[in-house]
């Protein structure tokens, strides 16, 4: 049954599942979301996305009024209804910091295999170790009558929040690992609504089929190439700090050549999220089990160069302000600092790993009266860091402020007008930890301004 148009199910509704079954029922699919959560699956049921990503919550209500998308918090259920099972759980971070933990995907497929009572084609989407759909195989195995013939395979997604939609219905290219004929027409089956589409718009998603452990690979060694490409351009920034350059001219420069590209040189506080930080890390830690450490040791550097934009604003801090740094870092008490942006990036409420928050809670940890506001990621910030102190307002924030810092590049920072801003603020002195202000302009209207790898304006 279902090789024409399959039913899919997707388990953990998460940032990454709720995004795809909603997309693919959008495409057409009968789909079931699935969750150990009960408030969650209540919530997307309700017509309610959990998180912030643009567009997502009209699709979901659509899509549930069609009647192609349900929730369901039942194995059974899902067991039975789909020909496709999509396991979308988190991988988090393990307590040693460096590996991954697949608690989660363990226990998804254990209990879903245990109530599968027809043929059924399981598809691994999590980022994890290389390796996993071997062992995700076995253990399907261990749990499933052999007559029903379950299979596995990898299909890796590359979704960014804040594009996480377009991501999904116009992806750049499709990656299955299969083993079988079977495995590979059905994934092509549950993803002809993509391919579909982009006919009717004259494109074509290249569709890569391959092996597990190669589709597994694709997912980290994209992240690290995207870390790698961060660090790369933040460490130019360090050295145009000492050498007098422009890193935001250096960039430009270089991505013009296309071997190079333009994209992802973005000089600034570094890269956070749930993906790139922990995705770096966790293959480092699969590399070395497997005897090939030494080939990732660059990605050790890759996390320094990272962190250490973090103490750079630190230092501008303390320098702006007048501050003596002492082995423990700068003395910052008695000193008024908004910090603007706590999402790891704009367009989202995603607070983990972000470098803005991180910066916020040293900035505090130094003394200074911090002041943080978001456009969006405020309830997630005061859960992840509850000792700092939050504001509705942008006004609200700088308001008596001796040192603004832009940490996240919302458009409602981008576009702040320097001069009615400068009313507002105790003393004008800025920090652009995200290089996405117009130096000169803020000059102009009186503020001292201090970017990432830049030249101070005169
Ligand atoms: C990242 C990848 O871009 C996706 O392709 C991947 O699917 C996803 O991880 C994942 O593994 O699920 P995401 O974490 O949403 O997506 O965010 P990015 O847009 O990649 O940004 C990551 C971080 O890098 C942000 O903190 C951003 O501010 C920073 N960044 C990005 C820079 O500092 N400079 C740049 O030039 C670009």
């Amino acid at each position: 049954s279902g090789a024409s148009r399959p039913r899919l199910s997707f388990l953990g509704t998460g940032y990454l599942g709720a995004t795809y079954a909603i997309c693919f029922a959008e495409l057409g699919y009968e789909v079931l979301g699935f969750d150990v959560d009960e408030a969650k699956i209540a919530k997307l049921a309700g017509g309610q996305v959990p998180f912030h990503e643009p567009g997502l919550d009209e699709l979901l209500r659509a899509n549930l009024a069609a009647g192609r998308l349900r929730f369901t918090t039942s194995y059974q259920e899902v067991a039975d209804f789909a020909d496709v099972h999509f396991i979308c759980v988190g991988t988090p971070q393990r307590g040693d910091g460096m590996g991954a933990d697949l608690t989660y995907v363990e226990t998804s497929v254990t209990n879903l295999a245990r109530h599968l009572t027809r043929r059924a084609l399981i598809v691994g989407k999590s980022t994890v170790p290389v390796g996993t759909a071997e062992w995700v195989e076995q253990l399907v195995a261990k749990h499933t009558d052999p007559q029903l013939q379950i299979e596995v395979a990898w299909s890796p997604e590359f979704l960014q929040e804040g594009f996480a939609v377009e991501d999904v219905l116009r992806p750049n290219r499709i990656v299955v690992g299969v083993k079988t004929d079977w495995a590979n027409g059905m994934l092509y089956a549950a993803h002809k609504g993509v391919f579909d589409l982009a006919a009717t718009e004259d494109r074509e998603v290249p569709l890569v089929v391959t092996d597990f452990a190669t589709a597994e690979l694709v997912k980290v060694a994209a992240n690290a190439f995207l870390a790698t490409k961060i660090s790369f351009i933040n460490a130019m920034a360090e050295v145009c700090e000492v050498a007098g350059g422009d890193v935001t001219q250096l960039a430009k420069a270089i991505g013009y050549d296309p071997r190079i590209g333009n994209r992802f040189l973005q000089a600034g506080v570094g890269f956070g999220g749930g993906c790139l930080p922990k995705d770096i890390r966790a293959f480092q830690a699969r590399a070395q089990e497997l005897g090939a450490g030494e080939a990732l040791r660059f990605l050790h550097e890759v996390d320094l160069v990272n962190l250490r934009r973090r103490g750079r604003v630190m230092q501008l801090a303390a320098e702006l302000l007048g501050r003596r740094s002492g082995p423990a870092g700068p003395d910052l008490s008695g000193t008024r600092i908004a910090v603007l942006g706590a999402a790891f990036k704009p367009n989202s409420d995603d607070v983990r790993d972000s470098p803005s928050l991180a910066i916020a809670a040293t900035l505090a940890k130094a003394g200074a009266d911090v002041r943080v506001y978001d456009p969006q990621g405020m309830e997630n910030a005061r859960a992840a860091q509850p000792g700092l102190s939050y504001v509705a307002t942008m006004a609200e924030a700088v308001t008596d402020a001796e040192l603004v810092c832009v940490l996240t590049e919302w458009a409602e920072f981008r576009n702040a007008d320097p001069q009615a801003m400068g009313e507002l603020v105790a003393q004008r002195l800025v920090i652009d930890g995200r290089n996405c202000l117009d130096a000169a302009l803020w000059a102009r209207a009186g503020w001292q301004y201090r970017g990432m790898g830049r030249p101070h304006p005169q």
